[in-house]
């Protein structure tokens, strides 16, 4: 009966087998060729009476499909496996692989900021562009400090409040008005200064500050966390020195040295022949600070210091240029490695 048949085919189409093109080519030509089987079935169809037609045609539609699917399946898998087996090993990496390099900016500012938090200080961070008051008058700047000078800070057009913060002491500001003592924050961030670019000077740059405020805290707590800073950042043997300031938000303030890493304090062009180098600024947060920011100094004290980090990458790296900082060249950018 031509139904067994086509039930029969139909089964041995799931099961067909091949093992290269050839093969898969000799089943083509067994069924579905002119003198195939399919034909050869379709010559029997003739046969089958009228009112069975419409079924065994069906039947026939459906092997037929099913033949040609299974030897497209075998033929697409027997190529892809000549594909995998050439000399092409497509999951192979390509090289020569560039890998980027850190910023030598990004490295040292995570090193400062990792030598903090292992002091206890947490991130904070503010924005870029400030208005006055956090920058400049909850900083205790009188209102005709020269600082504001048209020369030093850039103004956002038409809005005479609004500036681009030329220090991240404006942070201590943010944390202050949002936080109650205790405070410990290191703050990261880029700060703009309206300055002829040259090769010492540049319209902006980065800062880390750091602020600490909680009762009882002393002049000697700060000198001691700069010391470790010190200690952590330019080797056991560094010493420091602080001299008398003077900056707005801090009184007394300093402004620290580090012995000259690269003579060891024998003096050098270098440091000057001082043996000395400047790194930072600091100071007892002045009270008048403290209370702009609606935190009581009669209950608290805190230290507070800032650096340059680009001056502290110069001193690690030697960078003759500010301006190769910001170039993007990667002749210059790939020349610094982190082990982090
Ligand atoms: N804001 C100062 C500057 O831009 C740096 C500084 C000095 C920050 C003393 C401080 C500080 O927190 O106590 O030059």
């Amino acid at each position: 009966m031509i139904k067994d048949k086509i039930q029969s085919l139909l089964a041995e189409a799931d099961t067909l087998q091949a093992t290269n093109l050839d093969e898969v080519e000799a089943l083509r030509i067994k069924y579905l060729s002119r003198k195939g089987i399919m034909n050869a079935l379709m010559e029997e169809f003739r046969q089958v009476p009228p009112e069975s037609k419409r079924e065994i045609g069906q039947a026939i539609n459906q092997l037929k499909e099913t033949l040609q699917r299974r030897l497209t399946d075998l033929r697409e898998s027997l190529e892809c496996q000549a594909d995998s087996s050439s000399d092409f090993d497509l999951t192979r990496t390509p090289y020569p692989i560039h890998l980027g390099s850190r910023h030598p900016l990004t490295i040292v500012r995570q090193q400062i900021t990792d030598i903090f938090s292992r002091l206890g200080f947490i991130l904070a961070d503010g924005p870029e562009i400030e208005d006055d008051w956090h920058v400049f008058t909850s900083m205790n700047f009188p209102a005709d400090h020269p600082a504001r000078d048209m020369q030093d800070t850039f103004f956002i057009q038409r809005h005479p409040d609004i500036v681009l913060r030329t220090h991240t002491s404006s942070v201590q500001s943010r944390v202050m008005e949002t936080t109650q003592p205790p405070i410990r924050v290191i703050c990261p961030g880029r700060v703009y200064r309206n300055e002829a670019i040259s090769a010492r000077a540049h319209c902006f740059f980065h800062q880390v500050e750091g602020l600490y405020i909680d009762r009882h805290v002393t002049f000697a707590d700060l000198k001691q966390v700069l010391l470790t800073f010190a200690r952590e950042m330019f080797g056991p043997d560094t010493k420091i020195r602080l001299r008398p300031s003077y900056f707005p938000f801090t009184e007394p303030s300093a402004e620290m040295d580090i012995s000259c890493h690269l003579c060891g304090g024998e003096g050098c062009a270098f440091c000057k022949h001082t043996g000395w180098v400047e790194i930072l600024g600091c100071g007892m947060v002045d009270p008048a600070v403290l209370d702009a920011n609606g935190i009581d100094s009669k209950e608290y004290t805190g230290y507070a210091f800032g650096m340059g980090v680009e001056r502290i990458a110069n001193l690690k790296y030697r960078v003759s240029d500010l301006r190769l900082f910001s170039e993007n060249d990667v002749r210059f950018l790939t020349q610094f490695t982190s082990a982090q």
